[in-house]
């Protein structure tokens, strides 16, 4: 596991800036890492991003993982939906969103024409959590420059926020999902739209018509992309 400490100074290596310790200043006791560990993704083509994923030490939950779940689907997605981190079957399975939430977001897909090989699938932490807990910022922060390169590489016409762990964390608030939703937001020039986590529409299915109206909402803005 990388040291936050360590995880601070290859951030600023890699940004060019000098860290500077005071004499004396304890060392954290995790071995040192390459700012490029951190901060080197930006290059990778997807086989490259893959492995490293795969090889990933980040953070504590490479040490409780099966494997990590890299993301699935279509390369040249036109949408990227984006969700929170592997449950114990993704875990298994190596595939975002297969157990009974996965079953509901193949719905949404059908319902607005897609579905998961149109799509690319990834979570905003490719490793599973224990106990299927909240993920940590640190872990957040470790995981988010593999899922910017993946936005990078796809370049999505639009972005589907599934979640509050993902409109969190993509749009740097703290608002709950119920304020995000119903309207278009922008991630770098690139739309995006936030709804409810499949497995929250599971348990209040009331809230689904909600939901469909981002589908909706999301299907438009692509639309006029292209137009
Ligand atoms: N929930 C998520 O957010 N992602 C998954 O991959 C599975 C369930």
């Amino acid at each position: 596991m990388i040291h936050p400490e360590h995880q601070r100074r290859a951030y600023l290596q890699a940004m060019g800036i000098d860290v500077w310790l005071p004499r004396g200043a304890p060392e954290p006791d995790e071995p040192e890492i390459i700012a490029s560990d951190v901060a080197a993704t930006g290059g990778l083509d997807w086989e490259e991003l893959r492995q490293c994923v795969a090889d990933c030490t980040r953070c504590e939950l490479a040490e409780s993982r099966i494997q990590a779940v890299f993301g699935v689907g279509n390369q040249d997605a036109d949408w990227m939906i984006i969700g929170e981190a592997p449950g114990a079957e993704e875990d298994r399975r190596g595939e975002p969103f297969v157990g009974r939430a996965g079953k509901m977001l193949d719905e949404m897909l059908r319902a607005i024409g897609q579905s998961r090989t149109s799509v690319f699938i990834a979570n905003t932490l490719k490793c599973r959590p224990p106990n299927n807990r909240d993920p940590k910022p640190a872990e957040a922060s470790a995981c988010r420059d593999y899922l910017e390169r993946q936005i990078a590489l796809i370049q999505p016409k639009i972005i589907l926020a599934v979640g509050k762990i993902a409109a969190q964390n993509l749009l740097g608030s703290d608002d709950p999902v119920g304020r995000m939703r119903g309207r278009p937001h922008d991630l770098n020039g690139i739309p995006l739209v936030v709804t409810y986590h499949p497995a929250y529409l599971l348990r209040s299915p009331s809230q689904k018509s909600k939901s469909w109206s981002d589908l909706c909402l999301a299907n438009r803005l692509v639309k006029e992309s292209a137009a």
